[in-house]
């Protein structure tokens, strides 16, 4: 029987009452869960006029603190992970990486230790090619010492970008560095920008070899602050799910980018939306945002543990865009509990108009493809209605508030 069934705003799970691949690292059994630098702070290297914002040590500290102290720890998010324009411009004399002497004095053992000391894991970025994206010494010729580099940091976490670099050594080289990655002996996530590179050269990625290699990947656009570029990444993801959403499963994740909840481009209603799509899509949770100002209302939404747990579903099973008509889309997810063989779900409704009244979205849960005879319990994520138990036969009627662009 269904022990816990969940609905949203639209996010409703439906609890009814795989696929893994193996890598060798044997991480991300679930889509990992952070806090991520790039989307909110970028390149500031100023620490002179904007010590408190500029990537710094003292910067990735803070967070960590905050990640424990606020709470944000204790619903799941682990890794604090820094991007780009960590680096010095040159390599020392025996081509190793160094931080920037400035703004990471301690260098990033140091910082790794006290991310550590918090019970949390440390995350770090590079890239594939001759420089990272923002021009700082790539890894292209020593593969094999930076990973060394970062195992001698106890790093947990690589992403690995794909600027200035050549898209179709790509296939040959990423799992060249997972190798040397592997070969260190330390566990270290793998994130990876082929396919992202590839899709725009041109190319069909070969998501076979991606999979055994990469333990989540990029597939599009970098996301901004703003709707419409969250949008952007719905609609991207939900118009190829043919492709991507069979890549996905524990231990490889689809990376749709960083959640921007909390920052300057979304509105609450909007946020919601990210947190409830990100969660359908089995999407490594990495918030990009400054935790020492959020409100609480977006630290609420980034906080709500029964989106979380859809998010982290054992299963792995990435969800699927099952409607779209008007401006109103319907997402789909099997999660746990099964019973009979029959999957639960969580069914997230998105309202994408801007005709300013909720949209009232009516349909049997048949139509959604629930036809356990036993029924599901059904509840609202966000609202915290509990529905008692449906039949198939049921409808059941959402309010959706409108979030969106579409205009009717
Ligand atoms: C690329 C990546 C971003 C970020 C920047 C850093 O654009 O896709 O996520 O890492 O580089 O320069």
């Amino acid at each position: 029987m269904c022990q816990t069934c969940q609905t949203f705003a639209g996010i409703l799970v439906l609890c009814l009452i795989n696929s893994a691949f193996l890598l060798e690292n044997g991480l991300a059994r679930t889509p990992p869960m952070g806090w991520l630098a790039w989307e909110r702070f970028r390149c500031n290297t100023d620490c002179k006029n904007d010590p408190d914002n500029c990537i710094s040590e003292n910067l990735f500290r803070t967070m960590a603190d905050i990640v424990i102290s606020e709470g944000y720890a204790a619903v799941g998010y682990e890794y604090i992970n820094v991007d780009d324009c960590w680096l010095e411009k040159e390599r020392n004399n025996y081509g190793q990486l160094v931080p920037d002497r400035q703004r990471f004095p301690r260098g990033m053992k140091s910082l790794a230790d006290y991310v550590h000391s918090k019970g949390l894991k440390f995350g770090i970025y590079e890239d594939f090619g001759n420089y990272t994206c923002a021009g700082y010494p790539g890894v292209l010729g020593y593969l094999r010492t930076d990973a060394q580099t970062f195992a001698s940091w106890d790093v947990d976490y690589v992403k690995l970008d794909g600027c200035y670099a050549h898209p179709s050594e790509m296939d040959r080289g990423y799992p060249e560095f997972g190798f040397y990655l592997n070969q260190t002996g330390r566990a270290m996530m793998y994130s990876c920008s082929w396919p992202v590179y590839q899709i725009y050269a041109g190319m069909q990625p070969n998501f076979t070899s991606i999979i055994e290699h990469c333990n989540l990947w990029r597939n599009f656009d970098d996301i901004q602050d703003s709707w419409a570029s969250v949008e952007s990444i719905i609609d991207y993801y939900g118009n190829n799910q043919d492709v991507i959403v069979a890549n996905a499963g524990p231990g490889h994740w689809n990376d749709p980018d960083m959640l921007i909840i909390g920052n300057f481009g979304l509105s609450y209603e909007q946020s919601k939306a990210q947190m409830a799509i990100w969660a359908i899509m089995a999407a490594p949770l990495l918030m990009s945002v400054d935790l020492r100002s959020i409100r609480p209302e977006y630290k609420a939404i980034l906080q709500n543990k029964k989106i979380i747990a859809v998010d982290q579903d054992p299963l792995g099973i990435q969800g699927r865009r099952i409607y779209k008509h008007k401006g109103i889309e319907i997402w789909s997810r099997p999660i746990t509990p099964l019973y009979q063989n029959y999957f639960s779900y969580a069914v997230a409704f998105l309202n994408r108009r801007t005709d300013g009244t909720p949209s009232d979205v009516a349909v049997t849960l048949k139509e959604l493809g629930l036809t356990s005879p036993t029924g599901y319990r059904v509840e609202d994520l966000y609202e915290d209605v509990d529905y008692g138990v449906l039949s198939p036969q049921t409808k059941i009627k959402v309010k959706v508030n409108p979030s969106g662009k579409y205009t009717y």
